[in-house]
């Protein structure tokens, strides 16, 4: 199969990236040409259409049996579990996310396909620059998912320079999105605000109100990730990007909802999810991304809230609310 006619299996297919990034993969390259795939069962009335299978990413010949019976010949491994998740079931974290990895790079490296792999800003630590933090320092993370985030960009590193593996990865902020809810992670308080307070007009906020962390909305994540996809690999410096959107508190999160539809009444009762937040930077450099490969978010944080405000007040809201955020753990 052509670079210009790919066969594509997204793993972890029913999270939050995943849900979004098919719909437009399929737009892109038909419906058939993306196999979706995730250890779990999609939901009744989830609105995926087209082929669908069922893969533990860390059964590594079902993985291969998948590439080969389909020739795939590019594979988006989005399964992971998140970093608050993580903290409570490390050694589980560190299997699905570096083993499941190393699977998808070996068979890559068989079969010579290309992949795409997410980062986290989670790679970095305490000791990286609090703001507009840049492409290349010190990462020392603190949290078991950053650990393995930094394991994985480095297991990429060796498979590209060993193995000439086609391996691409973006450093994803908190993603903010209406369709499928983020499930375990730190950022996850910037999609709950939303549901909650279309529902209950409050909400019980898990960091401190100025908790200042990067964000990057949903489409222009999609948008990114496709755009580093597409682009010639002569011109890619690195194998993994910085990328982000902008950065907010809750607090000023909440000010943003307020002034765009009704007072929001937000409290904050700050968990162990505190400490992962505060071991982040809060801002990101992305300036790598936008010299090599002409990254540019289109989504401030009145933009998004705005999107965010439109998609949930629809009909789906009341679907969504129905949705347990603690079942979405498998994936980003
Ligand atoms: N959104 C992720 C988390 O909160 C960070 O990459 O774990």
């Amino acid at each position: 199969m052509s670079k210009a006619n790919p066969v594509i299996l997204v793993t972890g297919a029913l999270g939050q990236l995943g849900t979004e990034l098919i719909k437009t993969l399929r737009a892109y390259h038909g419906t058939e040409r993306v196999i979706a795939a995730d250890v779990r069962t999609p939901q009744p009335g989830c609105d995926f259409e087209g082929p669908f299978l069922h893969l533990n990413v860390l059964d590594k010949e079902a993985l291969q049996d998948i590439v080969l019976g389909h020739g795939v010949t590019e594979i988006y491994h989005l399964a992971a579990l998140l970093s608050a998740r993580g903290e409570a079931e490390p050694l589980m974290a560190w299997n699905l996310n570096v083993d499941s990895l190393l699977n998808v790079l070996e068979v890559a490296r068989q079969f010579n396909l290309r992949v795409f792999w997410p980062s986290s800003i989670a790679v970095f630590g305490p000791n990286a620059p609090r703001y507009k933090c840049p492409q290349e320092t010190i990462l020392t993370p603190t949290t078991i998912y950053g650990i393995s985030k930094s394991t994985g960009e480095q297991l990429c590193q060796w498979y590209k320079i060993k193995y000439g593996v086609d391996v691409r990865s973006l450093r994803y902020p908190g993603l903010i999105s209406s369709s499928a809810a983020p499930g375990g992670g730190t950022t996850d308080y910037a999609v709950e605000i939303f549901h909650e307070v279309l529902k209950n007009g409050s909400y019980e906020c898990f960091l401190d109100a100025d908790t200042n962390l990067p964000m990057l909305y949903m489409d222009d994540a999609v948008r990114g990730t496709i755009q580093l996809m597409q682009t010639q690999k002569e011109q890619l410096r690195y194998v993994a990007y910085n990328i982000t959107g902008t950065s907010f508190t809750p607090k000023q999160l909440a000010g943003a909802i307020s002034q765009q539809f009704a007072p929001v009444n937000i409290t904050y009762a700050p968990d162990h999810r505190q400490r992962i937040a505060d071991s982040w930077p809060k801002s990101i450099d992305d300036r790598a991304a936008q010299e090599d490969w002409n990254w540019q978010p289109h989504f401030d944080l009145d933009a998004m809230t705005a999107e965010m405000l439109k998609n949930l007040k629809g009909d789906r809201f009341s679907q969504l609310e129905t949705e347990s955020y603690a079942d979405a753990i498998y994936s980003l």
